[in-house]
């Protein structure tokens, strides 16, 4: 588990904190998706996971290790991957494995391990059969795949990922979100910034921040089911969703848990 607990940063001069009074945790298994305007502290929030910063109140730890423990950074950034906007500026090998490899070959991993979980990462993204390709030839989407892959190399528990569909087209998104929901049920937390909640309609929780505080903690069918109140937070709530609030006005029964097409599609005429 991620614990944080009354957790407030400061950056060095700023006369705010980016983020205050904000307790959480992350759980093997689940997602949560990460919301909130730019500036709120989604950015920060996920760096202090995994020990990139440090938090200036409250405490930070990875299965009961504290960040702040400067013996067990490394062991802190294997288990929390991290996975940032533009998979460009994490790709540092010439073909697909050779960038997946990069990680748990400076952790020392001998090279039959090396192999298994290069093969693994691949597959888990949706790669296997792409090891030889040159990163620069792949579509953005199987980049970003790429990224995640070399993070699973070094086996996190956990994947903290900034914006991961920011660059992304249609597909390349959904590619995206297919790989997350894949490594979801291998048992991996994660934690997924995203300025759309549809990226995140399927996590177990979703949590809005406003000014480095948490404004909205609770399942996203809930909140996509209250689109006033996603409104008030600054969320988009899929066109899909205000079809179905407009339904409902007009008294259609559409029921709130139905958030995606094929479910208001199947609430109107069920199959
Ligand atoms: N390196 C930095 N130095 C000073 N202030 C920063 C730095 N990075 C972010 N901030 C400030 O911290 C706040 C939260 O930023 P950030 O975590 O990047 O938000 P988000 O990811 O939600 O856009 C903002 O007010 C931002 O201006
Ligand atoms: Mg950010």
């Amino acid at each position: 588990m991620i614990e944080l607990r009354d957790v407030r940063f400061v950056y060095p001069g700023a006369r705010r904190p980016a983020l205050d009074g904000v307790s959480l945790r992350v759980e093997p298994g689940r997602t949560i998706g990460l919301l909130g305007p730019n500036g709120s502290g989604k950015s920060t929030l996920v760096r202090l996971m995994n020990a990139l910063l440090l938090p200036t109140d409250g405490t930070v730890s990875v299965d009961g290790i504290d960040t702040g423990d400067d013996a067990s950074v490394w062991t802190i950034r294997s288990r929390v991957g991290f996975v940032q906007q533009n998979p460009d500026n994490q790709i540092v090998g010439t073909v697909a494995e050779e960038d997946v490899a990069f990680g748990p070959e400076n952790l020392g991993v001998p090279p039959a391990e090396l192999r298994v979980r290069v093969d693994d990462a691949l597959a888990a993204v949706g790669l296997t059969g792409l090891e030889r390709r040159e990163p620069h030839l792949l579509s953005e989407g199987q980049k970003q795949r790429l990224a995640i892959a070399g993070a699973l190399a070094l086996k996190p528990s956990y994947l903290v990922l900034d914006e991961p569909t920011a660059m992304l087209d249609g597909a390349g998104r959904a590619d995206v979100l297919a790989a997350l929901a894949a490594l979801r049920a291998r048992g991996v937390g994660i934690v997924h910034i995203t300025h759309h909640l549809e990226d995140v309609l399927g996590a177990d929780r979703v949590i809005v921040l406003a000014d480095g505080r948490i404004a909205y903690d609770g399942t996203p069918v809930e909140l996509v089911g209250d689109p006033s109140r996603a409104g008030s937070l600054g969320i988009d709530v899929p066109p899909i969703v205000v079809l179905a609030d407009a339904l409902r006005r007009e008294g259609i029964a559409v029921p709130r848990d139905a958030v995606t097409a094929e479910g208001v599609v199947e609430s109107l005429w069920p199959s």
